[in-house]
């Protein structure tokens, strides 16, 4: 499939109405905002329920600023191939989980997630409109997942590690979704930030970066250091249950 073929499939004239939709919806938002900002008036809802949707105005301009082959590049660069299990976090309108969802096929698996509400709602609709089956969306914060352990190949953030809140909580919880010798991708909209999410990461002592290009880190977690939460050594369990471990007599 050409490149242009394939930006014309993923977006169709019904995707640009959505846009439109939540560009609307963005702007509605601010117009809701100024009023707490200059007269200090409360607002009936939660402030970060209002940013999410302001968000949204951002979305068409992602979408031209990351046409969907740069999206692929970065996927496969990041691992993604036939069969894969992945997640991404922090997805925006969903273009990437969209693609990434066609290059694991029915074998595979995409999980979509993020901690906006208007993001999930036009992934959700887009998934139903391409009939993907085997994209699943999450409306969760990053460290959040609440996927099994050791259930994913490839976990994608694309222009998002940074706005996470919690970097090293989320560092954790990739680890514990990863499968031996899983692969964490991070692509950041400058070097600085790639390099201030590749500097975590090694602090955190769970990843090992294995490939580096301008604003792009490729991690591996790092050889399994933690016993699974339910398995004991036998020194620890005879701890636990107030008796002597057989080694010890
Ligand atoms: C700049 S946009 C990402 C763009 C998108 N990945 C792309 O390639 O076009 C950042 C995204 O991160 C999401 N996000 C911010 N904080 C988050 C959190 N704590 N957990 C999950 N997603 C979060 C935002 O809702 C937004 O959709």
């Amino acid at each position: 499939m050409t490149p242009i073929v394939e930006f014309i499939q993923l977006h169709p004239v019904v995707l640009k109405v959505i846009a439109v939709v939540l560009l609307i919806h963005g702007v509605s938002g601010l117009v809701y905002l100024i009023p707490k900002v200059v007269f200090s008036r409360p607002l009936p809802i939660r402030l970060d329920y209002l940013f999410y949707p302001l968000m949204s105005v951002w979305f068409p301009v992602m979408e031209l600023m990351r046409p969907p082959w740069w999206r692929k590049k970065w996927l496969e660069r990041s691992g993604v191939a036939e069969g894969s299990v992945v997640l991404e976090e922090g997805f925006g309108f969903g273009t990437s989980p969209v693609i990434a969802a066609r290059m694991v096929g029915p074998t595979g698996r995409v999980y979509a997630l993020d901690v906006s509400p208007t993001s999930v709602g036009a992934l959700w609709f887009r998934a139903k409109l391409y009939r993907l089956k085997n994209l699943e969306v999450i409306l969760a914060g990053a460290k959040h997942t609440g996927l099994p352990q050791n259930s994913v190949d490839v976990v994608f953030i694309a222009d998002a590690f940074h706005e996470f809140p919690d970097k090293e909580g989320t560092l954790k919880e990739l680890d514990r979704v990863l499968r031996e010798n899983g692969t964490l991708a991070i692509l950041e909209d400058t070097r600085g930030k790639a390099k201030k999410a590749a500097a975590l990461a090694k602090e955190s002592g769970l990843f090992s970066l294995v490939e580096q290009d301008g604003k792009f880190r490729r991690f591996q977690k790092a050889a399994a250091t933690h016993l699974p939460e339910t398995s004991v050594t036998e020194e620890g369990w005879a701890a636990k249950v107030g008796r002597a471990s057989r080694s010890n007599g």
